[in-house]
């Protein structure tokens, strides 16, 4: 090689591009986790914030204005987070937007300077259900709140697939007539401003109740064949025809684009037998990472990528016995992995 030092410039700079992207590919840089508290053997915020340094975590959500977590996280701002209003809490916020100015001053006010929150979700799992119309005043008061002060938070709520009806084939996907009453107005809503809708798809719990129809294979991802084939969509895995489903829906309540974003998805360890081991725990959420570093969309969205969170960080033993206290990436005594992953 001609040593000029143009070239051994040109050199360095392409050792430091595959330096990068070995590091994207390994360290699932755009993969978030959820940070559950409800154990009572859980390490310290600081710690965990060190282990998502670690292995180079930069999104993180939380259920609710937790102050030692937001206090820990003063300072990183390479962390996005994504902070919960809690259920409990909808009802008076929702009476009243002096309530919401209140919650944001108490909650949200004290780290805007040195915590990096992108999020603000308005109820976790409550549409549809008894909650569900609590949401959107909420919504709408901090969204108008957030933006009259220019501040670059998203306003949002969080669903599951309870909302749907009909979710096969995902061409067939339809809200419920609770979900169409409760989600509805608020996509619409969301919409406006292009803001995420956030959705939980979790294809261990289809899975679970019929492993014998439903092949472990295109439940965790791990099939490369066309397994549904639903018109000219072809599915080799559940999580992408879950994900349609939900988006067949919107389309059919006239919401077009909206971005969707997985809030969780995941796989127990332990809790139900065969279906539920650390090695198939580790298929799924490796391949779900996979599919986030790929940029890949899913059949219905394939020009954009899919974003999402892993449930969860830690294994929570004040969670109901069973398989959801097993959901968790990390030991959280010891703070070891489970099983490799990152
Ligand atoms: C805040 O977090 C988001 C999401 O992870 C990230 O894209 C952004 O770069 C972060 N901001 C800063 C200042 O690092």
């Amino acid at each position: 090689m001609h040593c000029s030092p143009k070239t051994v410039f040109l050199f360095l700079l392409s050792c430091i591009v595959l330096i990068s992207n070995y590091g994207l590919l390994t360290a699932a840089s755009n993969v978030g986790l959820n940070y559950g508290l409800l154990g009572d053997n859980l390490p310290t915020p600081s710690n965990v914030i060190n282990l998502y340094k670690s292995i180079g975590i930069t999104k993180v959500r939380i259920f609710d204005p937790n102050t030692d977590v937001l206090n820990a996280l003063r300072g990183h701002h390479d962390i996005g987070v994504t902070v919960g209003v809690k259920d409990q809490d909808l009802a008076a916020l929702s009476a009243s937007e002096e309530a919401v100015n209140g919650w944001f001053a108490t909650n949200i006010e004290p780290y805007l300077t040195d915590v990096n929150i992108t999020f603000i979700t308005v109820g976790n799992e409550v549409i549809p259900g008894q909650l569900g119309p609590q949401v959107l005043p909420v919504v709408t008061s901090l969204t108008n709140l957030v933006k009259s002060r220019n501040l670059p938070i998203s306003i949002t709520t969080v669903v599951s697939m309870a909302n749907l009806g009909q979710s096969y084939p995902p061409s067939a996907g339809t809200f419920t007539s609770q979900a169409r009453e409760q989600l509805t107005p608020v996509l619409k809503f969301l919409s406006q401003t292009n803001t995420p809708i956030l959705v939980n798809i979790y294809p261990y719990f289809p899975y679970a109740t019929d492993p014998v129809d439903i092949h472990l294979d295109y439940a965790v991802s791990k099939s490369e064949a066309v397994v549904v084939q639903d018109g000219p969509l072809g599915y080799s895995n559940m999580f992408d025809a879950m994900f349609d489903a939900f988006v067949w829906a919107m389309e059919k309540e006239g919401v077009k684009d909206l971005p969707m974003v997985v809030s969780e998805t995941g796989w127990p360890s332990a809790g139900n037998g065969e279906l539920t081991t650390p090695d198939i725990a580790a298929t799924y959420n490796g391949n779900f990472v996979k599919h986030v570093v790929s940029g890949k969309g899913t059949p219905k969205r394939p020009n954009s990528g899919v974003d999402g969170f892993l449930f969860a960080t830690f294994n929570e033993n004040q969670k109901p016995p069973g398989t959801e206290q097993n959901f968790g990436l990390y030991n959280p005594v010891d703070m070891k992995p489970i099983y490799k992953l990152f």
